[in-house]
């Protein structure tokens, strides 16, 4: 009998803010596209309930739930670790753990920038460092997605510092783009306009919103976290090897005008 070559250990994927909306949808999708998930939130419940979800929800998904604070630098050292720890080298890290703080340039409160750049900008450092860092460490020729937004690219009104954030997430990604490829890690990021998601429907659900930001968008809709999900796993494919630094708008089009 010929010896059979053992079979590839699967690619093992680290998915901020996975309990629920867009995150949530993002681990799902990378658990039946066949990688091991780690779904983290803030709290223990959250993460593992999860964890619990999509491996119910997924036929052979496998998947932990790891508590990580994102603007905790000791907290996103030890989910990194207990991540490897269960899993493996971790090979796809999507950062997508955010919040949004409305408020007009006028009106918007230092606590609520600083908790908004807090999260979204610096939070998304701190991930992506500790996880770029082990992937140099192991060798591990891996890919990063950032999840930005096309507020990041456009300006609406009432959310300074998330926009302000965001933009900065997208600079981000091409700094760690630049200076991650000759380790062969590759770091994108995806812009989406509304999800319908708790901090969707922030905006969505105020009176008039909806059909104004529908009537905006040349495609005629709000995106769904699957179009999201979609363009992570484009990303994270090796149909994606030479592809960094880029943002991919998921948005019907609402950046074209
Ligand atoms: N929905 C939209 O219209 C839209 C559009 C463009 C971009 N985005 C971006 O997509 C991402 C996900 O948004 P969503 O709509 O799915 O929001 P969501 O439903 O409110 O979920 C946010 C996720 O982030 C986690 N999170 C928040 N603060 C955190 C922190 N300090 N540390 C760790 N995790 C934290 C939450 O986990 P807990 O369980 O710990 O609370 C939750 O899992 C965000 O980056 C958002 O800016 C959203």
């Amino acid at each position: 009998m010929p010896e059979r070559a053992p079979a590839p250990a699967p690619p093992v994927a680290l998915v901020t803010g996975a309990s629920r909306g867009i995150g949530r949808a993002i681990a799902a999708d990378l658990a039946a596209a066949g990688h091991a998930v780690a779904c983290t939130a803030r709290h223990e419940a959250d993460a593992r309930a999860a964890a619990a979800a999509i491996a119910d929800a997924v036929p052979g998904a496998r998947t932990i739930g790891v508590v990580l604070e994102v603007t905790d630098p000791a907290s996103v050292a030890s989910a990194v670790a207990r991540t490897e720890e269960a899993l493996g080298p971790i090979t796809v890290l999507v950062s997508n753990a955010g919040i949004q703080r409305l408020g007009g340039v006028l009106e918007q409160s230092a606590e609520d920038w600083d908790a908004v750049i807090a999260t979204n900008l610096t939070g998304a450092f701190h991930v992506a460092q500790a996880v770029a860092r082990r992937m140099v460490e192991t060798g591990t020729a891996g890919a990063i997605v950032n999840i930005a937004s096309a507020a990041g690219l456009i300006a609406f009104p009432g959310r300074t510092a998330y926009a302000a954030a965001k933009a900065g997430l997208i600079m981000l990604t091409r700094s760690f783009a630049l200076e991650l490829a000759p380790h062969g890690i590759r770091v994108n990021a995806v812009a989406p306009t509304f999800v319908e998601t708790e901090l969707g429907r922030q905006t969505l659900d105020a009176p008039g919103m909806r059909a104004a930001i529908t009537a905006r968008i040349p495609l005629g809709r709000v995106a769904t976290e699957a179009d999201v999900a979609a363009a992570v796993r484009y990303l994270v494919s090796p149909g994606a090897g030479f592809v960094t630094g880029t943002v991919l708008p998921v948005d019907g089009g609402i950046a074209l005008r």
